[in-house]
């Protein structure tokens, strides 16, 4: 078995959204150490250009690999849009990212081949969402829709507010009027509204989040490189943040449905 069996896992997002995937982890891989970092301070990213979130994706990447994680999760579909070749090229350990994942699911779930993909402007316009569900399958067609309001409502906990709902209903009409049957939620942060999503469009329309798809990734990958850790005891969990540790851990205690006693304010 390697050495770096027992290191944690490295999960990384621009806020609280990667915490969906850190609670699919959680659930999946009940055995292994997770270390999150979520840049508070500097969210969002996907209203930022392309060199910004690389540089950003950089940083963190770096302070997770000298952190001693066995895998990095980039946790943040805007990050893996733009940035994912730069993160892998400097990476010595395997770098997974949620937005093949997630297209993958979107071609498996769909009936209709019409997908509509709702994201962050920078995920929207890097088209990656495109490649990945052309990767699989080349007649679907795809109805992208930037929804930049979305990400500064949840990270305010605005999960179930009216604002948000109005939001949401302006947002999703023009995708609506495309008779999509699938609505991929291109970006780690709206898991944490789906129902207010799911109400939105109907219970006709199958929501994808590739949080769960990015968890099944992860268990396979450290079952054939032999990663997966040997302990069976509890894990441990940390969480890095840039700002304001108190508000991510109310609003994470909310979503993980657990308490976060490692939260730590990273300075740069
Ligand atoms: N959760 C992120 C994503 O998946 C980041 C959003 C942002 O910071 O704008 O795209």
């Amino acid at each position: 078995m390697p050495e770096a069996a027992s290191n944690p896992i490295g999960v990384f997002d621009s806020g609280i959204g990667g915490l969906t995937v850190v609670r699919a982890l959680m659930e999946r891989l009940p055995f292994e150490d997770i270390l999150y970092f979520g840049d508070t301070a500097r969210v969002p990213y996907g209203v930022k250009s392309v060199d910004t979130i690389t540089g950003y994706a950089r940083q963190i990447a770096d302070f997770l690999l000298h952190r001693k994680v066995k895998l990095l999760i980039i946790a943040c579909n805007t990050m893996a849009a733009v940035a994912y070749q730069a993160v892998a090229n400097l990476s010595s350990v395997p770098v997974l990212d949620v937005i093949d994942a997630g297209g993958h699911a979107a071609v498996q779930a769909t009936r209709s081949k019409s997908i509509g993909v709702i994201g962050t402007p920078a995920t929207i316009n890097s088209n990656a969402y495109n490649r990945a569900i052309h990767s699989y399958d080349t007649g679907i067609r795809i109805f992208s829709q930037a929804c930049p309001l979305f990400v500064p409502l949840v990270e305010e906990g605005w999960f179930n507010h009216p604002v948000t709902r109005l939001t949401a209903e302006e947002y999703l009409r023009p995708v609506l009027a495309e008779r999509i049957d699938t609505l991929v939620l291109g970006c780690t942060h709206y898991p944490l509204i789906k129902p207010l999503i799911q109400e939105t469009v109907g219970p006709e329309i199958r929501l994808v989040d590739s949080a769960e798809a990015m968890a099944d990734i992860t268990a396979h990958l450290l079952a054939e490189t032999g990663l997966g850790t040997p302990r069976r005891s509890v894990p441990d969990y940390w969480f890095y943040v840039t700002d304001v540790p108190l508000r991510f851990q109310t609003i994470g205690e909310h979503f993980l449905g657990r308490s976060l006693s490692r939260i730590e304010l990273v300075k740069w």
